[in-house]
């Protein structure tokens, strides 16, 4: 289980992006599906942690996107098969569409109706576009159902990163994990 080369690591940068993404999403959709369950009194201060931590990760998205898009992926390790090279790369598409489309929904459904979102009570944001029920009511119908694609999509993904780390043995995992373990 070595890597060959240091170029063939995810910088800091693409570590920093990814595990801080996924810690957010783990606690912000634990506490969506929870959010339910909070008491009448809470639920205002609980709708704007949502709220705000959605807006955090998709600014981290768009930070995470903008970086991708300007320096270079390491390459996939040798040792891994065309076919599931573009498996993993489509998913990965798939994973950043998702990643998009939870909190732009959420922030959309909000904005058409005409609410305001306060960023941890901090300032409120623009809403952008002009109130629009029957948009907000769209927006509202597909937040959830995009959630759970997106849980669907980040286990399928995380079982394949887990499917080269026990059953392959190779590097895939240990180059993307926090540190430098080569
Ligand atoms: C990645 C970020 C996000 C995730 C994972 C997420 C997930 C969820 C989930 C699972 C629910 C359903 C909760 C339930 O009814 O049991 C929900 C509801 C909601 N989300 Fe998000 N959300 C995100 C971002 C946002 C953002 C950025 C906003 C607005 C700025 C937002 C606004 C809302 C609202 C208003 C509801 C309640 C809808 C209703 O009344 O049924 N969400 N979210
Ligand atoms: C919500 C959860 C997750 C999301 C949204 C996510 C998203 C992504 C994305 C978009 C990439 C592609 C990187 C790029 O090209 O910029 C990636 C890479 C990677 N992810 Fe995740 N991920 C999640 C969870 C996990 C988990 C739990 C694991 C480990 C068990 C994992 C392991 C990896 C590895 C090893 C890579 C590098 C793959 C390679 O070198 O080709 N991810 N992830």
């Amino acid at each position: 289980m070595t890597i060959r080369s240091a170029s063939l690591h995810w910088n800091g940068l693409a570590k920093f992006f990814h595990w801080s993404i996924v810690v957010l999403l783990l606690a912000q959709g634990i506490a969506a599906v929870l959010m339910d369950g909070f008491p009448r009194e809470m639920r205002g201060t609980v709708m704007m942690l949502h709220k705000s931590t959605g807006v955090l990760i998709l600014l981290l998205a768009i930070a995470r996107l903008a970086w991708r898009l300007m320096s270079k992926a390491p390459p996939v390790l040798p040792e891994v098969s065309a076919a599931n090279r573009m498996l993993a790369q489509l998913g990965h598409v798939v994973l950043y569409v998702l990643l998009f489309a939870v909190p732009l929904s959420g922030f959309l459904m909000s904005a058409y109706g005409g609410r305001v979102t306060e960023f941890y009570g901090l300032f409120a944001l623009p809403n952008f576009v002009a109130a629009n029920d029957a948009m907000s009511a769209l927006m509202h119908q597909i937040h959830e159902p995009l959630f759970f694609a997106l849980v669907l999509a980040a286990a399928g993904h995380a079982a394949a990163a887990l499917y080269h780390h026990y059953i392959k043995r190779d590097a895939t995992l240990i180059r993307m994990l926090p540190g430098n373990r080569t």
